[in-house]
């Protein structure tokens, strides 16, 4: 399902030929290379701090596929102000040290209008669906991450990071003390996955 939901915070950028996406925390680059199919004429830099993620990346996309992979942190993003039109981030501020600092350095290398669009995991709403999506994501989701990958903790450090980060509407309310505006929630499976689209003021 990721790679629908990957699909849907691309096509919120709205991009315009020759305009520049930063994927931030871009991983593999799932959302970079999808930014270049939705959009052909755009300009993709996808940024992360491990070079693990990053030679995987760059060995899915053809030397010629225009993306740039750079290494950097999200938390100082080697790019001067109001540089990007736009800033994906997929599963990236839940794992960021600091988020306000984070959503500060996104606003300053937005273009004023440029926009933010984050996907991330939500909290469920509705009580008995909480419960039913607690029991597969604390218990089924690390059940069969170990069958499938014995001794890895990652299927345990998903769902125990969500702990911490903020719910939708807490969220949207960082984003907006930051400093964007017009701030979105797109929620999906009841909330167990979110995007929030913002966007940076056209004026200081
Ligand atoms: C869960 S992966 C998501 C990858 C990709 N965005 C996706 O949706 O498939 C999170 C990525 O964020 C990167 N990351 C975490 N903190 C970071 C930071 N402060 N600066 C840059 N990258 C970071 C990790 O290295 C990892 O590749």
């Amino acid at each position: 399902m990721h790679r629908y939901w990957k699909r849907f915070v691309v096509r919120q950028t709205g991009l315009h030929p020759e305009e520049h996406c930063l994927d931030l925390c871009c991983g593999t680059g799932d959302i970079a290379r999808e930014v270049l199919r939705q959009y052909p004429a755009s300009k993709v830099t996808g940024l992360d701090f491990s070079q693990k993620m990053l030679n995987i990346a760059k060995s899915k996309s053809s030397n010629n596929s225009g993306i740039q992979y750079l290494l950097g942190n999200a938390m100082e993003i080697p790019f001067p102000d109001t540089n990007f039109d736009a800033v994906t981030i997929g599963y990236g501020l839940r794992n960021v040290p600091n988020l306000n600092g984070c959503l500060q350095e996104i606003l300053r290398v937005l273009k004023p209008g440029g926009i933010l669009v984050s996907l991330d995991v939500g909290k469920v709403r509705l009580p008995v669906i909480k419960e039913l999506n607690n029991f597969y994501f604390f218990r089924i989701v690390p059940l069969i991450g170990n069958l499938l990958m014995p001794g890895q903790d990652m299927f345990q450090y998903l769902p125990n990071s969500s702990l911490e980060y903020p719910n939708q509407e807490s969220l949207k309310r960082l984003m907006f003390e930051a400093g964007f505006q017009q701030v979105e929630i797109h929620d999906f499976v009841f909330g167990a996955s979110t995007v929030h689209v913002a966007c940076k003021p056209t004026i200081n």
